[in-house]
């Protein structure tokens, strides 16, 4: 399969390397160009393009930049792109450290893919936000294996997730579906399954005990969970770089 990766940095390298290693074609890019992605190349295999190029080669496209950044993404990124190629978006949203305030997701009236898909303007699928990059290139296990990692789905096109759900499969991870964009609150930053690598069956568990709808309770209780952890990385002169 073809897949284009826009971002190249921690989760877009780490998805190309693996990504290459099954045997795919991967098309990458960055925000300074192709010429900038020499190493990148070399490391993973991936062959450097631009963003619409990218774009263009996606059976599966993966959108894997900071979020703040996502409205300098170009207007006309998926001009020629067929309806059903899914989008992938591994967003999350950290204010304190890199995005800077986005009123939208301080009030929890969009959660955070909502807010890349109105940008976007196409119907996302969220995966790999949960998950650490290095665990992502280097902790997937076949089927069955004890400690496989599950990742949660969201997204509100059945057949683009189907086919995002199978390559989550192909990498070494269970697949948890985790509802429509609008639940995907449940996977973001601040909550019990952020970070966690849990089995299948812990993180069903999480999922059925959260409810589907999310609170102010909870929105506030998941904020103020991420701004500790936030604060705790600058203290450790961890600047998400
Ligand atoms: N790091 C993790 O372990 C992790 C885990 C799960 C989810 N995430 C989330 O996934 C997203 C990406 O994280 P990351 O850690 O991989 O980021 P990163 O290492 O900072 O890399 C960001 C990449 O995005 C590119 N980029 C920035 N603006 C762009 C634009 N307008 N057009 C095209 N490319 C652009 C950058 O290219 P230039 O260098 O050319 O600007 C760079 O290659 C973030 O939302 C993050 O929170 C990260």
């Amino acid at each position: 399969m073809n897949v284009g990766i826009i971002g190249a940095g921690h989760i877009g390298s780490a998805l190309a390397v693996r990504l290459v290693s099954l045997g795919h074609s991967v098309y990458i890019a960055n925000s300074r160009g192709p010429e900038t992605l020499k190493d990148v190349a070399q490391k993973t295999g991936a062959k450097p393009v631009t963003a619409q190029e990218a774009a263009r080669h996606g059976e599966i496209i993966v959108v894997t930049i900071p979020l703040k950044n996502i409205p300098d993404l170009p207007k006309d990124l998926f001009a020629g792109v067929a309806a059903n190629v899914p989008v992938i978006d591994t967003s999350n949203y950290y204010p304190i450290l890199r995005d800077g305030q986005i009123p939208e997701l301080e009030t929890g009236d969009l959660t955070e893919s909502e807010w890349v898909q109105q940008h976007l303007g196409r119907p996302l699928v969220k995966v790999f936000n949960n998950i650490h990059a290095d665990h992502l290139q280097n902790k997937g296990l076949p089927a069955n294996a004890p400690g496989r990692i599950s990742l949660p789905v969201a997204g509100d096109d059945a057949a683009a997730k189907q086919k995002v759900m199978a390559l989550v499969e192909e990498l070494g991870f269970d697949v948890v579906d985790d509802g429509s964009l609008h639940e995907s609150w449940r996977q973001q930053p601040g909550t019990p399954c952020y970070g966690a690598d849990l089995p299948a069956d812990k993180l069903r568990e999480h999922f059925t005990s959260l409810g589907t709808r999310r609170t102010e309770a909870q929105h506030a209780e998941y904020l103020a969970n991420h701004a500790k952890q936030e604060q705790a990385m600058a203290a450790q002169g961890d600047d998400l770089k």
